[in-house]
């Protein structure tokens, strides 16, 4: 069932668990997702980047094949389709193709036009039913081979962009998309706890949720994350998996090239991986 993220994310932060938004980038991306949270009976967000968008043709395409897979499969359990980093523009091009969700990314430009910006998008995305995430302080991650530590978010610029009516809420406390460094410090947990006190019972997002140890996801959600974001790890077991089935030769057995054969591993450890992260955000039955 397709559903802006606003209900799931308030219950979310009011019973003390997450939600899970999994990137997806193709028809057995989502189809892995959708079955698993339905197989878990938990909420989740489909993620959607720009990039990714792209990939599969527009967000026209992303929001028809979604809409139809959530019918044909028998979707009980609620989904949003979100935009994932939106610019200004593709934040508007995900409200017309009929996404149920939308994050503003406007942690590029300084305080006053990230606020002009995003109070114009709560408008435009309540006005048709949708819910909308706003970020605050850069999530560092890899840019063309550069490596950005993250920058911690000013609590108080948490409040005034939280006070614009915003659903949730992106702030940067150290997290990086991608695999983390050797020498990565860790979450920055004080920043959470002051951002947490700014802004009361907004759903705060942990962005970059690969690779951060288990008992450090677990409490940021007890100081207040309500969904946390995980793309690269599903794709690394993708990719893992798909390379054992070629390296074993099973392409080459029988059928075993029939793209169906061959993409199987892979999306059962999208699955498995979706799975594992859904139970530890404690999301499972909360449908
Ligand atoms: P990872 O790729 O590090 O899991 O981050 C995902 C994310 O934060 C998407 O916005």
């Amino acid at each position: 069932m397709l559903v802006s993220a606003k209900e799931m994310l308030d219950k979310a932060k009011a019973g003390h668990y997450g939600v899970g938004q999994f990137n997806i980038n193709n028809l057995e991306w989502t189809k892995a997702i959708l079955l698993t949270a339905q197989e878990m009976n938990s909420p989740a967000i489909l993620g959607v980047s720009a990039g990714a968008g792209k990939y599969m043709c527009g967000f026209k395409t992303v929001a028809a094949m979604v809409k139809a897979m959530d019918a044909d499969l028998g979707i009980t359990v609620p989904i949003a389709l979100h935009l994932d980093h939106g610019t200004y523009e593709a934040s508007k091009e995900c409200v017309a193709a009929g996404f149920t969700s939308i994050m503003f990314d406007g942690s590029s430009y300084d305080i006053a036009e990230n606020i002009e910006k995003t109070k114009e998008l709560v408008k435009l995305a309540h006005d048709n039913g949708m819910s909308i995430e706003a970020e605050v302080g850069a999530i560092g991650g890899e840019e063309d081979g550069v490596v950005g530590m993250g920058e911690c978010a000013d609590p108080d610029e948490c409040k005034q962009i939280a006070d614009l009516g915003i659903d949730m809420l992106a702030a940067g406390i150290g997290n990086i998309h991608g695999v983390y460094p050797e020498n990565w410090a860790g979450l920055q947990f004080d920043v959470l706890e002051k951002i947490q006190e700014k802004t009361g019972t907004m759903p705060l997002v942990l962005h970059g949720g690969t690779g951060i140890p288990d008992e450090q996801v677990k409490r940021a959600i007890t100081l207040g994350v309500s969904k946390i974001n995980v793309n690269t790890e599903c794709q690394l077991v993708f990719t893992a998996a798909t390379r054992e089935y070629i390296e074993a030769g099973k392409d080459k057995v029988g059928k075993g090239f029939d793209p169906r054969k061959v993409l199987a591993p892979g999306v059962q450890a999208i699955q498995d991986k979706v799975k594992e992260k859904i139970l530890l955000f404690g999301s499972d039955g909360k449908a």
